[in-house]
C-alpha cells in the first residue's frame, strides 16, 4: 500500500516523481504529495489522486533536481490534505514519505509530546518526522546517523524516503517490511515502491532488503544496514517494457488485463509444457522436487484472489498428485499455532509477491522448519526472493487493482505442478498425463473463443447494472471460481455479491432469492452436471434470474437459463481457467455502467502490503 517515488540527478524532479506516481497509483490513491529540496525544501500536498496535485504543481510549479513523493492509502488518521505525506516535524528540517505501519507510534508519540513537539495530522509517519528531527536536536549526529538511531526505535514495518533541507543534495531511504528499490541511471539515481517508474529511465535496479537503507547523493549511491554496515549489493536487470505498463488502447487496464490471457496463459506454459515429449518442466522447483514429491502434506497460503486459486490447487493436487492439501487465509494462519514442519510443503501464491500477510505465512512456516515454494507475478519481490524455491508466472505487470490475468496463470501453474507431482509419484499415468497436457495447450485458443463473446456479456451486464446484490453458485472445480466472481463484481462495482458452493445454498443463502436476485451458476458438464440443474431448479422455483456459464451441449442448463454464455469444453479439471473469464467480463462492464472506478476501486490498494 502506499506508492513512494525518490529521484536525484539532472532532471526536474517533480516531473519524474508524478509520472512515477501515477504508475503506482494502483498501490493507493487517496491523497498525493511531493517534497522538492533546492535548498528551501517545498512541500505541496493534498487529499485525491495524483492529477490533483499534479494540476497544482502546474499552478505553482517547484522546480529542482531532488525530491520525493508519494501516493497513500490511509492506514492511520482519514485521507485529508493535512495527513497526505510528506510529513515534517515542528523545524520542518526534514520531509518523510512513508509506506507501512509504525507500530508503536503511539508510545513515541507520546513521548514526543512531552519533549514539546505539536502534531498536526493522525498519521504514524508524522512521529517518525518527529522523531528523526528530535533524534538529531539531542543527539546533533549527522543525518544517516540519525535516521539510524529513530529507526532502532521503530516497531513496524517502513519503505520510506527522507530529504534534508540541510543537506540538499542527499535522499535517504530505508526498508523494514515494505518494498523499495533504487534505480541506477547516468549521474542520476530513482527510488520506488516498484519498478513500474523505472523502466522508461533504467533497467539497472538494486532492491533492498529489511534492514537496509541508502544514502544516495549526486555522487551514487551506498547501501548499509541500519546499526551501519556497509553491504554491496547486486545489479540486476529488469526485464520489464514500457509497452506493458500501459493501456495500449484499452479504456481500462483490467480490460486490457483480460484481454492479454490468451498470451499470459501462453507464456506461462512456454518451455514447461512439453506436449511431445509428455513431460512438465518447472525449472525454479527442481532443487526441492524431492521434497514437495515426498511431502506429508500440501499446504496453500494467500489472500483474496491468489487464495482462490490456491482453492483449485487444492482440488487439482488431490486429483492430479493424490495428495492431501489445506489452504489457508494467509492471515489467519500466522496467528494461529500452525501445525507444520519439515515434513510439509508451504505454497504461497502471490501476484505482487509483497502481500504483507502471506510474507508473514512464508516466514512462519520457514521458521517451523516447512520448505516454502512461491508462485509469484512480480519478478524480484519480496516473496520470491524469501522462498526456498519457485515459479514465476509470467503474466507481465497487473495495474488494475481487480486481479485477473494473475488468476488464470497462477491456475496455471499450480495445474502444472499438480500433473508433474501426479506423474512422478506415479499416480497419473502417461496417457492421461498427455491428454491433460493436450487439453492445458489449447486453453489460450479457447480463452480466445470466450472473449470475442465479450459483447453479449456486455449486453447481459445492462440487465443486472442495478442489480443489489448477486448470487455466485459453483461445484467441484468452479466453486473457487464462484467465489472469484463474487469478489471481482464486488470490490469493483460495489455491489453485494457471494460464491457459494451451490450445495450449501439451501442451508442459508436459498432465503435470499426471488425476483430481483441474479443467480450465476456455473455450470459445465461434468460428473456434478445433474445436481448444478436441480440447484438451478431451486432457484427457478424461487424466482431467481438464472445467468449461466456452461458448454452449449449443455441444453438443460441454457434451457432453464435467462442467460447462457457458452464456454467450449475442456477437461474438468480446467475449466477454472475458462468459467472465470465470463465472470471478469461481467463485473467489469457492470462497474462500467454503473460509471465506477474500475482501475482504481474505493477503499482498495493493489498490493497490500500492511496486515
Ligand atoms: C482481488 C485482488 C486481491 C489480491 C490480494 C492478494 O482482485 O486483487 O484480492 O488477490 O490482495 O494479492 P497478491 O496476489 O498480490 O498477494
Amino acid at each position: 500500500m502506499c506508492g513512494i517515488v525518490g529521484y536525484i540527478g539532472h532532471r526536474e524532479a517533480s516531473d519524474v516523481i508524478i509520472k512515477g506516481l501515477k504508475r503506482l497509483e494502483y498501490r493507493g490513491y487517496d491523497s498525493a504529495g511531493i517534497a522538492i529540496s533546492n535548498g528551501e525544501l517545498q512541500i505541496s500536498k493534498g487529499k485525491g489522486k495524483v492529477a490533483i496535485l499534479e494540476a497544482s504543481l502546474l499552478a505553482t510549479p517547484i522546480k529542482g533536481t531532488l525530491g520525493i513523493g508519494h501516493t497513500r492509502w490511509a492506514t492511520h488518521g482519514e485521507p485529508n490534505d493535512v495527513n497526505a505525506h510528506p510529513h515534517t516535524g515542528n523545524t520542518r528540517k526534514f520531509a518523510i514519505v512513508h509506506n507501512g505501519i509504525i507500530e508503536n507510534y503511539d508510545v513515541l508519540k507520546k513521548e514526543l509530546q512531552k519533549n514539546g513537539c505539536t502534531f498536526i495530522g493522525e498519521t504514524d509517519t508524522e512521529v517518525l518526522a518527529h522523531l528523526i528531527e528530535e533524534v538529531q536536536r539531542v543527539s546533533k549526529a549527522d543525518f544517516e546517523t540519525s535516521v539510524q538511531i529513530a529507526l532502532k526505535q521503530v516497531v513496524g514495518t517502513y519503505g520510506l524516503a527522507i530529504v534534508n533541507h540541510d543537506e540538499p543534495d542527499k535522499l535517504i531511504i530505508a526498508r523494514k517490511g515494505s518494498p523499495l528499490l533504487l534505480g541506477i541511471g547516468d549521474g542520476e539515481t530513482f527510488v520506488a515502491s516498484d519498478a513500474s517508474p523505472i523502466i522508461e529511465y533504467t533497467n539497472k535496479v538494486v532492491y533492498l532488503d529489511d534492514d537496509e537503507m541508502a544514502v544516495i547523493t549526486r555522487n551514487g549511491y551506498e547501501v548499509k544496514t541500519i546499526r551501519n554496515v556497509k553491504i554491496t549489493k547486486e545489479i540486476h536487470e529488469l526485464e520489464m517494457s514500457i509497452e506493458q505498463i500501459e493501456k495500449g488502447g484499452y479504456p481500462h487496464f483490467m480490460l486490457k488485463e483480460i484481454n492479454e490471457q490468451v498470451d499470459t496463459i501462453s507464456d506461462c506454459m512456454r518451455g514447461r509444457l512439453q506436449v511431445k515429449a509428455n513431460d512438465i518442466k518447472l525449472g525454479g522447483i527442481e532443487p526441492v522436487l524431492d521434497k514437495l514429491v515426498n511431502a506429508r502434506r500440501i499446504l496453500i497460503a494467500a489472500c483474496g484472489t491468489s487464495w482462490h486459486s490456491g482453492l483449485v490447487g487444492e482440488y487439482l493436487f488431490e486429483y492430479l498428485a493424490k495428495m492431501p492439501v489445506e489452504v489457508e487465509y494467509a492471515s489467519e494462519f500466522r496467528y494461529r499455532e500452525p501445525l507444520i514442519d519439515d515434513k510439509d510443503v508451504l505454497i504461497v501464491l502471490s501476484q505482487s509477491g509483497e502481500t504483507a500477510d502471506t510474507l508473514a505465512a512464508l516466514r512462519e512456516a520457514k521458521e517451523r522448519g516447512a520448505t516454502v515454494i512461491g508462485i509469484c507475478n512480480v519478478v524480484g519481490s519480496t516473496i520470491a526472493r524469501e522462498t526456498d524455491a519457485g515459479v514465476y508466472i509470467h503474466a507481465g505487470p497487473e495495474i488494475g487493482v481487480a486481479s485477473t490475468k494473475a488468476f488464470t496463470a497462477q491456475v496455471t501453474v499450480l495445474t502444472m505442478m499438480a500433473m508433474k507431482l501426479g506423474k512422478m509419484r506415479g499416480v497419473l499415468s502417461e496417457e492421461k498425463f498427455h491428454e491433460l497436457a493436450v487439453a492445458l495447450s489449447e486453453i489460450p485458443g479457447k480463452v480466445k473463443e470466450i472473449l470475442q463473446q465479450a459483447e453479449k456479456v456486455e449486453e447481459i451486464a445492462k440487465m443486472f447494472t442495478y442489480a443489489p446484490n448477486f448470487l455466485y453458485l459453483g461445484r467441484s472445480y468452479n466453486f473457487p471460481v464462484a467465489l472469484e466472481g463474487a469478489l471481482k463484481l464486488k470490490e469493483i462495482s460495489y455491489i453485494h455479491a457471494e460464491g457459494y458452493p451451490a450445495a450449501e445454498m439451501k442451508h442459508g443463502p436459498i432465503a435470499l432469492i426471488d425476483e430481483h436476485m441474479p443467480v450465476v451458476v456455473l455450470a459445465v458438464t461434468n460428473h456434478v452436471n445433474e445436481k448444478m440443474i436441480s440447484n438451478i431448479e431451486e432457484v427457478r422455483a424461487r424466482k431467481g434470474r438464472i445467468l449461466s456459464v456452461t458448454n452449449e451441449r449443455n441444453t438443460d442448463v441454457i434451457r432453464l437459463s435467462e442467460f447462457a454464455i457458452t464456454i467450449p469444453e475442456t477437461h474438468d479439471c480446467l475449466t477454472p481457467l475458462l468459467t472465470v473469464i465470463p465472470l471478469q467480463l461481467l463485473s467489469y462492464y457492470i462497474a462500467v455502467n454503473r460509471k465506477c472506478h474500475v482501475d482504481q476501486p474505493r477503499n482498495l490498494a493493489k498490493s497490500v502490503t500492511v496486515e
